[in-house]
């Protein structure tokens, strides 16, 4: 306790020699994870200041070289890169990292996202369509090298939110098809909650702490604790393809962009789509300019100016347009290098911190509260801020059309985008379009949905042609 009473923490103190000896056991355990209290409040005071910084800073479009895009590329140059990436995917040199520790929030879901069923015919979850992606993946792995056993692995890292709902859903739908052996699920940590003022760790009742799921950027301290590295070494995965749960269109492990990285040599590499309009809510990759590095700028950082600033070049586009996704490419050895480092330097990525209404006890009246206004912050580390790290040659971005990648669940439906009739409405019209490209007939208006199962991004579709289709159908 001396500990938190050097950090000022006193009213923990004090609320722990209050309790009766039963319950100060729990209290204790659950402050145990906190291993240095003062240089916890000074990380802080720092994300305090970050976030005030981040203003301060000058961002650019990140240099040409470094991107391509699949709207602009020759069929030839994408084909190839697809071939290389699905050659690693038969030598089984690919696994995929799944963020979904997200509480759903914006949502309003108390499930985790990833057993949300966006309305599809069958009742799909977005799990289940992205274990089909890679059913599919292995499956034209196989096809294109038959001597291979294609066997993506896919680690999936939870929160203690999420863990337990998401392990059930995979067992009662029996992994959707997938060996039991190729999932392995793991749980990301998480940070006390503040004061505004970020002096004093809030108390969620007389015995405990609040705490909050420590962001997507726990992901690497996640891997560590659960010692994927070792795993990735001994199972010779060289390639990760990590990606966002709430994405209904994502292509999981997609051949074409791990081909992209491989062959450019990249150690990180990420796709983007172009930014629907200035008041879309991502983040954007650019160029820091006075390091000359890659980062990714996140919508509440951003100023209004710089959103809606017009591309000198071509008036009629955004100037920072290249929206993340969440989808990144990572070598193994980079995560290796990098894990390496903050272990032994004891460095970590910066945390931001988040203005939240936290139901916490007053620190005034020592009363519970549930507050009307933002009490106190939440601090979480992201996911990209790794992009700093990466030499600016090793670093690609790969822009993709957002019909054919990008539709994320993100709210409820009350919102105008990105909530479940906006996703189920971009995935059947996706499927449309694969069947019309591949010569089958449907009347303007229908929705025809092909399965996961039946193709992986419009192939497979020889059957549909001259074939008359009407809305609802499914191939
Ligand atoms: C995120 C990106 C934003 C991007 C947008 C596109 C970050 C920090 N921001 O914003 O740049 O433009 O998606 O959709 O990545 N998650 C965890 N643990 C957590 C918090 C989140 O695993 O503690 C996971 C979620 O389950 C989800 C992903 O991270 O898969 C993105 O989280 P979310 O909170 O939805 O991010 P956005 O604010 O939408």
């Amino acid at each position: 306790m001396d500990q938190f009473k050097n950090a000022g923490q006193n009213h923990i103190v004090a609320a722990y020699e209050a309790l009766p000896e039963s319950e100060q056991q729990v209290l204790l355990d659950q402050l145990k994870a906190i291993d240095n209290p003062e240089k916890l409040v000074q990380t802080v005071q720092e994300a305090i200041q970050f976030s005030k910084a981040a203003g301060e800073k000058l961002f650019a479009q990140l240099p040409h070289e470094l991107t391509s895009s699949t709207i602009e590329q020759t069929r030839e140059h994408l084909d190839r890169w697809f071939d290389i990436g699905l050659e690693t995917i038969a030598k089984n040199e690919v696994a995929v990292l799944l963020l979904a520790g997200g509480q759903g929030t914006r949502l309003g879901c108390s499930d985790p996202k990833g057993c949300y069923d966006i309305g599809l015919p069958l009742g799909k979850t977005l799990f289940q369509i992205q274990a089909e992606k890679i059913l599919k993946v292995q499956q034209l792995a196989k096809e294109k090298f038959p001597e291979s056993n294609p066997k993506v692995q896919w680690y999936i890292m939870t929160s203690g939110a999420t863990r337990e709902a998401t392990e059930q859903h995979f067992e009662k739908k029996d992994h959707f098809g997938l060996a039991a052996d190729q999932i392995t699920f793991f749980n990301q940590g998480t940070l006390p909650c503040f004061s505004l003022d970020g002096s004093k760790i809030l108390m969620g009742s007389k015995s405990s702490i609040c705490e909050s799921p420590d962001g997507n950027g726990g992901l690497y301290k996640a891997i560590a604790k659960a010692n994927l590295l070792d795993d990735f070494r001994k199972k010779n995965i060289k390639h990760i393809h990590m990606y966002c749960v709430d994405n209904c269109l994502v292509k999981v492990a997609d051949p074409l962009f791990l081909g992209f990285a491989i062959e450019r040599d990249f150690d990180l590499a990420t796709k983007a789509v172009r930014k629907r309009d200035a008041a879309e809510l991502v983040g954007l990759i650019v160029l820091e300019e006075q390091t000359q590095r890659p980062c990714v700028i996140e919508y509440s950082e951003i100023s209004k100016e710089l959103t809606e600033k017009p591309d000198p070049s071509d008036p009629a586009k955004l100037y920072l347009r290249a929206a993340n996704i969440v989808n990144h490419y990572y070598s193994v050895s980079l995560l290796e290098k990098m894990l390496d480092t903050w272990t032994s330097s004891q460095e970590h990525l910066p945390f931001h911190i988040a203005k939240k209404k936290i139901p916490s006890i007053d620190l005034e009246s020592g009363e519970f509260v549930k507050p009307e206004q933002p009490n106190g912050i939440k601090l979480e580390q992201f996911i990209f801020d790794v992009f700093h790290s990466v030499a600016l040659d090793k670093f690609g971005c790969l822009e993709v059309e957002r019909a054919e990648e990008f539709s994320p669940l993100k709210n409820n439906t009350s919102a105008a985008n990105d909530n479940a009739i906006t996703c189920k409405k971009h995935f059947l019209e996706l499927g449309t379009k694969w069947v019309r490209e591949n010569g089958g007939i449907v009347p303007e208006g229908a929705l025809v949905e092909v399965l996961g199962l039946t193709s992986y991004h419009g192939e497979h579709l020889d059957q549909v042609k001259g074939r008359q289709f009407k809305d609802g159908d499914q191939i």
